[in-house]
């Protein structure tokens, strides 16, 4: 994940872009409700600061929507999108919930771990990826899949899989969503033949 500012880690603030983002948040939700807003300004602390959340950054959001820092804290520690420590340049979620279990994540983690080296929650030496097995993510009619940063993985095997991380590793584009390609979107397997 990238960062797009050199913020001084002890001392957060969102930018001046991004304080304008917070105005556009905090127009979705009425005046009295601005707690509401913690999720998408945690979102967008984290991308402003490169895919993980500080301490301080979570206190400037408590000041900003008036509540105690322990509430923002609760929040960010809770989900799992969010990051309470440095991550590695592609953040892998790897959903093991039901329908991706069922469809062999088992298989894609394991193999996952044995191909970067790392243990869930970890990053690699080089920085370049970070392991977090998930919950589910809501794609389960593409299971098994993947998330990395922003985009979804779906309908993965370890051919598909290694080819993804390789790809990465390269700093080659890898095509993301589908990856057998034999149907769109997340049509019946059997309007393929039809
Ligand atoms: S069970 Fe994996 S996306 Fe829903």
């Amino acid at each position: 994940m990238k960062s797009n500012n050199n913020n001084n880690l002890e001392k957060f603030e969102f930018t001046k872009k991004n304080l304008e983002e917070v105005d556009k948040i905090f127009a979705k939700y009425p005046d009295e409700q601005k707690a509401s807003a913690v999720m998408p300004l945690l979102d967008l602390a984290m991308r402003q600061i490169g895919g993980w959340i500080t301490e301080s950054a979570m206190r400037y959001i408590s000041t900003l929507i008036n509540v105690p820092y322990i509430r923002v804290y609760e929040v960010a520690s809770f989900y799992s999108m969010f990051n309470l420590k440095p991550i590695g340049k592609n953040f892998i979620q790897i959903c093991t919930t039901t329908s991706c279990w069922l469809r062999g994540s088992d298989d894609i983690l394991k193999l996952c771990k044995k191909h970067l080296n790392v243990e869930n929650n970890q990053t690699t030496k080089d920085g370049l990826f970070t392991l977090k097995e998930v919950e589910c993510l809501g794609a389960c009619v593409n299971a098994p899949m993947i998330q990395i940063n922003d985009n979804y993985y779906e309908e993965l095997n370890k051919d598909s899989l290694l080819n993804i991380l390789n790809k990465l590793r390269e700093g080659k584009e890898v095509s993301i969503g589908l990856q057998t390609k034999k149907r769109k979107g997340a049509e019946p397997i059997d309007s393929v033949n039809n």
